[in-house]
């Protein structure tokens, strides 16, 4: 049986700062994988160049002072990371110093092909939420914002395909006729035409139909809901063929850069770019006249609120249409992250990035998103990187772990073989670390760690980054650097112990 090759093949990335202490390798040759539908944690001590590791994926690494200065991310068969040696050099300045030259044409190419993968098919789970929400604009708003213009194809297409309204929109309606308190009735009325995208005088003529049977008032909704969205058709098909055309563009565009496109599609992505174009002035001449863009876009608005509506619910936002309208500030922590789950939610993507998103929570409210997060798994088939410095947390919700330390990944394991038997001391170190959390919390002693720091990654030791903390270095550990080695089914780890002749093997991992 051949092997699916991975969702996402991270290899030798190194991504750097420039700082007045010097450079700082951040990165340093990180490999690693994601297999499809796979959750994989990432974890290490603070500053190992986890969330640069993130932010490299993501294509959001600022520069300066940053730069990604070379390695390759492999995602869907093209290589996110083509050209990017290109882009921002690193050269001699005033006195010899090093400065960043940065070229803004290959830059601003890379960030428009970017843009296409995030959101669509990639999205990020901050630490702080408020970090990426908007202060100044509704929750609603903002998520909404996101599936028009990541997902406008689907909306149309839903539309076209004179969209049924679903067993939820009927329950809502059935309560907005039938609730015997007038308050909720109302209540209810309000959330259904939010649901369904109509103003609510649209609506109430059919709820309070006299003399008319629930069915019939039913029959004569779906009819109106049909009749307002034919209409606008050949606006609908307009936008779907704009967005299959960019598509397409992007696409081969990828895999022209990445080295693996053929003449076929430089030939087909030319064609596509000229009828974009020609698309586009279509597009843009009807959008430039407000009144006609409204009227055109409010069906597509309308059809992304309510789904923004069951984004919310998804995530367990209690009172989804109160938030809908919130603001940022005026929700709490938890609903926050709720909210910016549901943002990363909303395009459906095929890998999820997040790093340490219950950090800024308190213990309870921690405990509910991690609950959230393991439910979605379940129910979403994206596949998710997972980046915490908890081994517990590791333990409950991935699949796989790899544990990086001072810019490497060190070892790389299936979740369960690591915590049976970890083989690289510093994995050894985080897993004593927890176990003598559980022992020592209920006195208050400050978490017991690892003796020692992560160096300084602008002058990281020599030879392997871990011999100054590591109680089993010995001379070569100074000297060389340890290379990720296969060891055993389906685990690498970094530590000559296991090498070729390294006979300590055995004794280092049944000691005590
Ligand atoms: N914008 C920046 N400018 C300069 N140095 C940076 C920048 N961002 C990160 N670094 C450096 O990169 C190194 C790795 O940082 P990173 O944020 O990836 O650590 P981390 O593993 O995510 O830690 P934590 O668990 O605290 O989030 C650190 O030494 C940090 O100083
Ligand atoms: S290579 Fe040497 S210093 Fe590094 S973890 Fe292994 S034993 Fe320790
Ligand atoms: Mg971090």
């Amino acid at each position: 049986m051949i092997e699916a090759p991975p969702l996402l093949s991270v290899r030798g990335l190194r991504t750097e700062f420039l700082t007045p202490r010097g450079v700082v390798r951040a990165a340093d040759g990180v490999d690693f994988e994601i297999n499809e539908g796979e959750v994989l944690g990432l974890v290490g001590e603070s500053g190992c160049g986890k969330s640069v590791t993130a932010l490299s994926i993501m294509y959001l690494i600022p520069s300066p002072p940053g730069r990604i200065a070379s390695g390759e991310i492999w995602f869907k068969g093209v290589n996110l990371l083509a050209g990017v040696k290109r882009e921002v050099l690193v050269r001699r300045g005033l006195w010899g110093r090093p400065k960043i030259v940065r070229n803004e044409r290959l830059l601003r190419q890379h960030r428009a092909r970017m843009s296409k993968v995030r959101g669509r098919e990639m999205s990020m789970i901050f630490q702080e939420p408020m970090a990426s929400l908007n202060p100044v604009l509704s929750i609603g708003y903002q998520i909404a914002e996101v599936l028009i213009y990541q997902r406008r194809k689907e909306i149309c297409d839903r539309l076209l395909g004179g969209h049924e309204l679903v067993s939820d929109d009927l329950d809502l309606f059935r309560q907005a006729v039938t609730n015997p308190d007038p308050a909720e009735r109302e209540r209810f009325l309000a959330e259904f035409c939010l649901r369904i995208a109509v103003p609510v005088s649209r609506v109430t003529a059919i709820v309070e139909g006299a003399g008319l049977s629930l069915e019939e008032r039913v029959e004569r909704l779906r009819h109106m809901v049909a009749r307002g969205r034919i209409r606008i058709r050949w606006f609908l098909e307009l936008v779907r063929e704009l967005d299959d055309l960019e598509s397409e563009v992007t696409s081969r565009d990828w895999r022209l850069v990445s080295g693996v496109g053929t003449t076929e599609d430089r030939r087909r992505q030319l064609a596509a770019r000229a009828r974009y174009r020609s698309r586009q002035l279509a597009f843009r001449a009807l959008m430039a006249l407000p009144i006609v863009r409204r009227a055109l876009m409010r069906p597509i608005e309308e059809e992304a609120r309510r789904r923004v509506l069951d984004l919310l619910k998804t995530v367990r936002i209690p009172e989804a249409t109160k938030v809908y309208r919130a603001y940022p500030h005026e929700l709490s922590g938890g609903m926050q992250q709720r909210a910016m789950i549901a943002m990363a939610l909303a395009c459906d993507p095929v890998m999820m990035i997040a790093d340490e998103p219950t950090t800024s929570l308190d213990v309870t409210t921690q405990a509910q998103i991690l609950r959230l997060i393991q439910d979605l798994r379940g129910r979403t088939k994206s596949a998710i990187l997972y980046i915490t410095h908890d081994l517990a947390v590791i333990a409950e919700l991935c699949d796989r772990v790899a544990v990086m330390y001072a810019g490497k990944i060190v070892e790389d394991a299936s979740v369960k073989d690591l915590f049976a038997e970890p083989l690289h001391p510093y994995t050894q170190g985080l897993l004593e670390s927890i176990v003598s959390l559980d022992r020592q919390v209920s006195i208050g002693v400050p978490l017991p760690t690892i003796a020692g720091t992560v160096p300084d990654l602008a002058r990281p030791p020599t030879g392997c980054r871990f011999h100054p903390r590591c109680k089993y270095a010995f001379d070569r550990c100074k000297a060389e650097e340890p290379r990720l080695l296969v060891q055993g089914q389906g685990r690498r780890v970094a530590c000559f112990l296991y090498e070729e002749g390294g006979s300590r093997a055995a004794g280092a991992t049944s000691r005590e």
